[in-house]
């Protein structure tokens, strides 16, 4: 079934008809009973698609695209970038610590608990986040949050993280319930000249095409990250592919780790708890 972006103006009118958008007009901020509606939504709406097979973006959607993915898999184009993050992760900075010194376990199989609400800052932290603060804190200048160096990393993390279900926890604190409240309005929210909202793509049409593009699912669309994408040649971070995806609507995009990005990460990551971390990930 290809249709084309037109349709998703049509489709997009039909938000709110979506459980998940009907919850966001209650005033009571329920991120419990907002996952469930969401993961529900996509669970119904895609009742041949097995939940685990969510986080792995276009290739749920196609049975064509799956086969080419598994294909791929056999020789991955993130292989570089995992080998390269391993290697940047265990090479001591000039202080002599490492990134390990900076995270639980020493940054091993942790990826599924970031992003994380930090009580003391009062703000969503990000794993590129953490990567970088740790690199500053150990005098070494941060990375370019969409460039490689930052992708290498975090596929290397994501990679000691596969299979582990995603386990985002909201504190008992009214800022962590407002940034993930912000980060959901953020996701529903129209903007740019096409008008809109990463709902109209992810949620009101995955599985469509937009050029040559079949639209992932929102259900688990942080789990891959970070992906390999053949259109970039090289690999994208969460802010990379955040940026592109604000771009692509003709909407200003934020600074990467900005507090909007940081917390509609935060939204996604926390609607998908339960489903496997996948990442890296590879594209078309
Ligand atoms: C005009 C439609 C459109 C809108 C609006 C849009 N995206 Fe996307 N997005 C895409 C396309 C096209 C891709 C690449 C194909 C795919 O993976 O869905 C993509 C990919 C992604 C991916 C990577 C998924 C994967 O597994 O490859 C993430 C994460 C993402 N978008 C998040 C967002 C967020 C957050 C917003 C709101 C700020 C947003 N998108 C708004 C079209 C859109």
């Amino acid at each position: 079934m290809k249709r084309h972006a037109a349709i998703l103006l049509g489709s997009a009118l039909a938000a709110l008809a979506c459980p998940a958008t009907d919850a966001a007009a209650a005033d009571k901020v329920d991120p419990v009973a907002d996952a469930k509606a969401f993961q529900n939504f996509f669970f119904q709406k895609f009742p041949d698609v097995k939940h685990e097979d969510f986080v792995n973006g276009p290739y749920s959607m196609d049975e064509g695209l799956k086969r080419q993915w598994q294909e791929k898999e056999e020789f991955p184009p993130y292989e570089f970038a995992l080998e390269a993050g391993k290697d940047m992760f265990s090479t001591p900075f000039k202080n002599g610590k490492t990134y390990a010194d900076c995270f639980p376990n020493g940054g091993i199989g942790i990826r599924q608990n970031y992003p994380y609400f930090d009580e003391k800052e009062g703000k969503v932290v990000t794993l590129e986040l953490a990567l970088n603060r740790c690199r500053e804190a150990n005098g070494e200048a941060p990375y370019s949050y969409v460039k490689d160096e930052m992708a290498s990393l975090t596929a290397y993390m994501a990679y000691t993280s596969r299979g582990k279900p995603m386990d985002i926890k909201i504190p008992d604190d009214p800022r962590a319930l407002a940034a993930f409240e912000n980060g959901k309005r953020y996701f529903y929210s129209r903007r740019g000249q096409m008008n809109f909202s990463c709902a109209s793509c992810h949620v009101q049409s995955p599985g469509e095409r937009i050029r040559a593009e079949t639209l992932a699912p929102a259900l688990g669309i942080l789990n891959a990250m970070p992906i390999y994408r053949s259109e970039w040649s090289g690999m994208g971070t969460t802010s990379r592919r955040f940026v592109t995806c604000n771009s692509q609507t003709r909407a200003v995009p934020f600074e990467p780790q900005s507090d909007e990005y940081r917390d509609v990460e935060y939204f996604l990551s926390y609607v998908a708890n339960g489903l496997p971390i996948s990442g890296p990930g590879a594209r078309p």
